[in-house]
């Protein structure tokens, strides 16, 4: 699709600042696939209901579908290949394999922002609070049962190991 009249914005992402020139009806999900090419970040449904877009903004995590790019002009988006770079996204990543709580992989990056911001805002949720972290995050193949799984067992080796052992 074809737009006209694009403005610039500054955003920062995975630490980084850049301008980019977005059109004006943009979503932050179309620049962080197309412009920026950051596809980590995936589209489902396209109606804020999937989580498969989940970006982090300002520290949030939000669905980038429902975010309009000019109104992330002077933010900080976090995708998953900036959280690729932290130690708790290593040991969710790891729980996540070792617990099945990846097939097809399409929700994953998602799953994985969730629970990374999770892991941020407490520091030893139970299986409840994971659950309803996770409530927004839809997956198709797993049952969501593993996802859990995967979180409380990354929660459990944060909380025993701080060193990362
Ligand atoms: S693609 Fe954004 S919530 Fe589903
Ligand atoms: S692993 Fe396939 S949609 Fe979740």
């Amino acid at each position: 699709m074809e737009f006209n009249n694009h403005i610039t914005i500054t955003l920062t992402i995975n630490g980084e600042q850049q301008q980019v020139s977005v059109p004006p009806m943009a979503r932050l999900l179309d620049i962080i696939r197309n412009k920026l090419e950051l596809t980590g970040t995936k589209e489902g449904c396209g109606a804020g209901e999937c989580g498969a877009c989940a970006v982090l903004l300002d520290g949030k995590m939000v669905n980038s579908c429902l975010i309009p790019a000019i109104q992330a002009n002077g933010s900080s988006v976090y995708t998953i290949e900036g959280l690729a770079q932290k130690e708790e996204f290593n040991c969710l990543e790891h729980s996540f394999h070792k617990k099945g709580g990846t097939q097809c992989g399409f929700c994953t990056p998602g799953m994985l922002i969730a629970s990374y911001q999770l892991i941020k805002d407490k520091s030893s949720p139970n299986r409840e609070e994971i659950r309803q972290a996770m409530a927004g995050n839809l997956c198709r193949c797993t049952g969501h049962q593993k996802i859990i799984d995967s979180v409380a067992d990354a929660i459990e080796q944060l909380t025993k190991s701080p060193e990362g052992q």
